[in-house]
């Protein structure tokens, strides 16, 4: 080969130009960029926890002398314990390391070139991503004003080249969560359904005690919120027992550190210091939204989630995330096709609610 020219000649050609998965900032890009010490940055903008993991987890981490080893790869042990936690089999369960890559191994399991994924848009982009990486087309289905799915819509949009239907609920970056009937007429198509739960615990509404009716409903959901494991990555899927064998079967070996194992399993054990913070953040959820409707200039989205959607109704979005950044706040924002001059702020600590709505404060002088 001459030069790399002739080697780009040889990537797959719908890799060449696409538009590819943004992440949110993190607190490192900004050094040098904003006066603020990046300890003092506080960090609203990729919906984690912000009272971090089960102490548990980190003396457990710390005591571990099994690092050097290969975690199990059948998952025996953690589709076990995640099992019990989800109140389904273990031969449901697949575990990888964030639902992330679970989306993406679904994926990969139904979708080739040529192949359809019904998006109902705006929604959580990395099913777009997947299935563009993968070769097939996403189709569109837009949600309504307030951000609801559209059964009639979605049915409409299934055709022969139908592979899968994603369904975030709560929406990431929305936060409304699909009424139960509306997910049972869709999965009751008969399309395979993936309902991604990743927010579960702060919604308290699941589908999976339904698993057991439908053959072609798959449930996802992730440690990265509610547990605060974001950072060690751990996520898992509840499947009919045979996809759960090909999806186990076509995954990258050994797809959980050891120390996520072990991070479930400490966190399983600690459910009730969880499940308390998960609720601080409930409560925290219900004041953010109450401040922030009394800014005439924003329009705050009633979230089932651990962050709150914002319209911005005078101004522009781009500048409020930039200014908010210079005062050491870090949000999301958006300014594309069906997310038009908003923003996503993520549930913090009380103290964090103050600071943000100071900031807010002085900005609408
Ligand atoms: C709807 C939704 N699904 C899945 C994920 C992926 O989470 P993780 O890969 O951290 O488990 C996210 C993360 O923001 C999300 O918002």
């Amino acid at each position: 080969m001459k030069n790399i020219g002739d080697m780009e000649k040889l990537i797959r050609p719908n890799l060449m130009g696409g538009t590819w998965y943004c992440a949110s900032t993190s607190t490192e890009t900004l050094a040098g960029k904003v006066n603020v010490a990046p300890q003092d940055i506080i960090k609203l903008n990729a919906n984690e926890n912000p009272y971090g993991c089960s102490p548990r987890v980190m003396r457990a981490l710390a005591a571990s002398h099994n690092l050097n080893i290969y975690p199990d790869d059948g998952q025996q042990e953690l589709r076990k314990r995640l099992a019990a936690y989800a109140g389904v089999a273990p031969e449901s369960i697949v575990a990888s390391n964030g639902s992330n890559t679970l989306i993406d191994l679904i994926v990969r399991l139904f979708v080739g070139p040529g192949d359809e994924v019904i998006n109902c848009v705006p929604t959580f982009d990395i099913y777009r991503f997947s299935t563009e990486v993968t070769g097939g087309t996403t189709v569109n289905v837009e949600r309504d004003e307030d951000f609801a799915v559209s059964v009639k819509d979605v049915i409409n949009a299934i055709n022969n080249k139908t592979k899968l239907i994603f369904l975030a609920t709560p929406n990431n970056p929305t936060g409304n969560a699909i009424p139960r009937k509306d997910l049972i007429e869709i999965i009751e198509t008969g399309v395979p359904v993936v309902v991604d739960e990743a927010y579960y615990e702060f919604s308290g509404e699941t589908i999976v005690p339904y698993k057991g009716y439908y053959a072609n409903l798959m449930v996802i959901r992730s440690f990265s919120k509610w547990a605060g494991l974001a950072g060690l990555r751990i996520g898992y899927g509840i499947f009919p027992p045979r996809i759960a064998g090909y999806l186990m079967s076509i995954k990258i070996p050994h797809n959980v550190s050891a120390a996520a194992e072990i991070a479930v399993r400490e966190s399983l054990s600690d459910l009730d210091y969880l499940q308390d913070r998960t609720k601080a953040i409930i409560n925290e959820r219900r004041r953010l939204f109450g401040e922030l409707k009394k800014f005439l200039w924003l329009k705050p989205y009633p979230s089932r989630a651990n962050f709150i959607y914002l319209a911005v109704l005078r101004g522009n979005a781009s500048e409020l995330y930039q200014k908010l950044q210079e005062k050491g706040i870090l949000v999301r924002y958006f300014d594309r096709e069906f997310l038009k001059n908003s923003i996503r702020i993520s549930v913090g600590k009380p103290e964090h609610t103050d600071a943000l709505v100071k900031a807010l404060k002085e900005l609408s002088e």
